[in-house]
């Protein structure tokens, strides 16, 4: 591995953090030199932090859901309810807790999918909302954060409705499909009153196709995706890049959160594997199969787009090339992209029904996934893809001491 890179992690932290969780676990990673490391033993994700910890645990778990909700709460006192009720299970089920037992004549207070113990996955929950929680109903209005608005159409899209926006977004991740059923189950067993699910959208991240080692995952066009993606464990760059700060013109309520961007992309997958393998590599700018940019040899091998002013090895509307254009100037636009693919059967045309569930985290809406998406509109992959759902949402801080709870400043 030639490259600071790291499918999200800094190189030196990975080095030093995988010996450190080896020696802990007694779990055989290969870590020193460049053999890429083993996948840690799963962990109970910490609830408490300044920021909601699923945006930034690693390693991202197998696998990912977003559902997003309408609110019925009546009045500002049920919201706050809510949000407590929601927050207390979230501690809950992030930390492992064994389901209360009880009298055998009433319902068990879990669904029992975990048994007695729910065993540690990598499970975390992040809750994020919608402009429309903002609207009259709450009194909430003036508390928006100031960017966030319901998603627009943008380039390529055709958004559904019935697959888009919301009051409120959970996006849960764990290392099995059963954990993550679990998890919405009790989150939505605890807020029965006061959420209707709007939509979901399932699926997973690391799979078979990134190898035992738990390289970066590929994403149903074949490709390794997350090879240039923010490291997540660099404090200061999150600080940089994606927590709301206190000098950002916010509420004070929101300093701590984030943006969250939740998009349903599907791929027409069927034509997809019908393009010349040449012409779907200058589309993405990098060679499938080792994930290096065209013209370099490793996957975390950083192009130099001075050297290729026309576009002579990388075109000049590859998707990478237009994401992140590398220079000093676009640094400002750099995205945190936490996505994972989902299928869910196929479509009346007996096409499959596949893509991409996108998530980024930015600091600010219109520096980083707006100016991202503008720079890429356009693009020869747009032929391929099509936004189809998801929204804009905002990330709530992060709960500090056992008396918070997610959203608490945001309602009181
Ligand atoms: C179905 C749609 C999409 C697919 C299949 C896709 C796929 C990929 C792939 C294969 C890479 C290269 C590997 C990597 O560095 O992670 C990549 C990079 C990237 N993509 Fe996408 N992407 C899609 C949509 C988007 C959207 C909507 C955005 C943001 C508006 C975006 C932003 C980025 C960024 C910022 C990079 C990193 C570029 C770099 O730093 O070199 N992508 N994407």
């Amino acid at each position: 591995m030639s490259s600071a890179e790291r499918g999200g992690i800094s190189r030196r932290r990975f080095v030093t953090g995988a010996a450190g969780i080896a020696a802990g676990t007694g779990l055989v990673a290969g870590a020193a030199g460049c053999a890429p490391a083993a996948i840690p033993a799963p962990r109970y994700v910490p609830f408490e932090g300044a920021n909601q910890t699923g945006i930034t645990a690693l390693p991202i778990p197998a696998r990912g859901l977003s559902a997003a909700f309408s609110v019925q709460s009546p009045d500002r006192a049920r919201l706050t309810a809510m949000f407590q009720a929601l927050s207390d299970e979230t501690r809950a089920v992030m930390s492992g807790e064994p389901p209360r037992t009880r009298n055998a004549a009433y319902p068990p207070t879990d669904s029992g999918i975990l048994g007695a113990e729910p065993p540690a996955d990598d499970l975390s929950v992040v809750v994020a909302v919608g402009a429309s929680l903002f609207d009259a109903r709450f009194g909430l209005a003036d508390r928006k954060p100031r960017e966030l608005v319901e998603m627009p159409f943008l380039a390529n899209d055709r958004l559904k409705p019935e697959q888009s926006h919301g009051d409120l977004l959970l996006t849960i991740e764990a290392n099995h499909a059963d954990t993550v059923q679990f998890a919405l189950r009790q989150l939505m067993r605890s807020t029965r009153g006061d959420l209707v699910l709007k939509w979901i959208v399932e699926g997973y991240g690391r799979g078979a196709g990134s190898g035992a080692a738990g390289g970066t995952p590929r994403n149903l066009l074949g490709f390794k995706d997350g090879t240039q993606n923010l490291h997540m464990d660099d404090e200061e760059l999150m600080r940089a890049l994606v927590w709301v700060g206190p000098d950002d013109g916010e509420p004070a309520w929101a300093v701590g959160g984030s943006y969250q961007v939740m998009k349903i992309i599907r791929m027409f997958v069927e034509f997809w594997d019908r393009t010349p393998l040449a012409e779907q590599e200058s589309i993405f700018g990098r060679t499938k199969l080792s994930g290096a940019p065209l013209g370099m040899d490793d996957e975390f091998d950083v192009p130099d787009y001075a050297d290729d002013p026309d576009g002579t090895t990388i075109a000049l509307d590859a998707h990478i090339r237009l994401a992140n254009p590398r220079t000093p100037q676009t640094e400002e636009n750099r995205i945190l992209r936490r996505g994972f693919s989902y299928t869910r059967g196929f479509d009346g045309a007996g096409r499959l029904d596949q893509g991409l569930a996108f998530i980024s985290y930015q600091r600010s809406l219109s520096k980083g996934f707006l100016t991202v998406q503008e720079r890429i509109a356009g693009e020869r992959l747009e032929e391929y893809v099509q936004g189809q759902g998801g929204g804009f949402f905002f990330a709530l801080p992060g709960v500090q001491g056992p008396d918070r709870f997610l959203g608490d400043m945001l309602v009181s």
